[in-house]
């Protein structure tokens, strides 16, 4: 007997072996063990049942780019640049990445504002969750935020360079070897990956060289913040080093998506941050020419995205980038599990039974009523994990 059925569901599997978005209607899932035991017309019996009347059931949601972990807020740096300012002013004038040092360094709330920002996101829909460091910037501090990350369950923790803090400035090559020679070492057991911010106002791509060469010697995959503001060539670097996901990509050439598509790195779309630093969407046409894969993910940090939602995303891939429905689906569900390396995204047996059932039927209703949250039930290891 399965520990819980769902009966009558239009259930989205994003199932490879199926194809498209792996649509079955009518549909049945059985949960054992946490885990999907079997999908499709079989009629097992469960110790729970439940009858999602045609209702859409999909893959819990995939956040695969977030800054969950900071304290403060930088809402006056929203109304600057909603007055025309630019983010690199601002970082120029002591504000951005800088700002939020501070008060994440010193607070003591830290994990309460983590686990109340995982709380929303659940809510709307999102069971598995990427987060990076990064707002500390100390060995200590780094290490610290690791932890915390580490005792969420579906967290799975980066640890991101992200900027030389002002008080290294003056000795950047020191401070990269400490990140190399201490901070990597350090956050091993912790960390499921090494990412750095590579641009002209963070770290150089001969640094980001140096970075991703201690995570390879350390055996840890890297991921990275690139063609955000500018091309350095940092995607190309990402291929060489067989990076999990090359994030932003606003600035890429050519050569570099060919270089991507051929090392099976993910692009990581962040449509929300795109629009509010008023940059120029990605290229998704070559991205889809050159057979990358894309997952689309909120961004969240205190900068420039303070979005917790994934269903607002999709709306801004598809109706700002020119992502299909089924491009914006793939990139919150299947992608976006390939490019964090977890068993989940997809509804087929053996994947975690981690699912939304959806007030809606199709799953172009989700960004069509962009301004609504259709999330119905939200199920992580086949438990209910949202209380409504
Ligand atoms: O992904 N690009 C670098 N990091 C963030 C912004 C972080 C911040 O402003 O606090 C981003 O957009
Ligand atoms: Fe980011």
């Amino acid at each position: 007997m399965a520990d819980l059925v769902i009966r009558d569901a239009r259930v989205m599997t994003c199932d490879p072996a199926r194809g498209g978005l792996g649509l079955i209607d009518r549909a049945t899932i059985a949960i054992e063990g946490g885990k999907i035991a079997s999908v499709g017309d079989d009629a097992p019996r469960g110790e729970r049942e439940l009858d999602a009347r045609g209702r859409l059931v999909t893959p819990g949601l995939v956040d695969c780019h977030t800054h969950a972990i900071f304290a403060g807020s930088r809402a006056h740096e929203f109304a600057l640049r909603a007055a025309g300012k630019t983010y690199v002013e601002i970082q120029a004038a002591g504000g951005g990445i800088m700002a939020t040092l501070g008060p994440t360094r010193v607070t003591t709330a830290l994990d309460g504002l983590l686990a109340a920002r995982l709380a929303v996101m659940r809510h709307g829909g999102t069971t598995t969750v990427e987060a990076k460091t990064g707002y500390d910037l100390t060995a200590d501090g780094e290490l610290r935020l690791l932890e915390l990350l580490a005792r969420h369950d579906r967290v799975i923790p980066t640890l991101l360079a992200h900027l030389v803090p002002p008080e290294r400035t003056s000795d950047r090559d020191a401070f990269v070897r400490e990140i190399c020679e201490q901070w990597i070492p350090r956050a091993k057991p912790l960390a499921r990956s090494v990412d750095v911010w590579c641009e002209h106002n963070a770290f150089t791509l001969a640094e980001t060289r140096q970075i991703f060469e201690a995570a390879r010697a350390h055996g840890l995959p890297v991921r990275g913040h690139v063609g955000q503001l500018s091309d350095l060539g940092a995607a190309e670097l990402l291929a060489e080093f067989g990076a999990l996901s090359a994030d932003h990509l606003e600035y890429v050439s050519d050569a570099g998506i060919a270089a991507l598509a051929r090392a099976g790195t993910i692009a990581v779309l962040l449509p929300g941050a795109c629009v509010q630093l008023r940059l120029p969407p990605p290229p998704v046409e070559k991205f889809r020419a050159a057979g990358l894969r894309m997952a689309v993910a909120t961004d969240l940090n205190p900068g420039s995205s303070y979005c917790e939602t994934l269903p607002i995303q999709m709306w801004l891939a598809t109706t700002h980038f020119g992502m299909t429905v089924e491009e914006a689906w793939l990139g919150v569900t299947r992608h976006a599990a390939e490019a964090l390396r977890v068993p989940c995204g997809i509804v087929a047996p053996g994947a975690r039974a981690d699912l939304v059932m959806w007030w809606a039927e199709t799953p172009e209703d989700i960004p069509y009523r962009y301004g609504t949250s259709l999330v119905a039930s939200v199920f992580v290891a086949g438990l209910d994990a949202v209380a409504k």
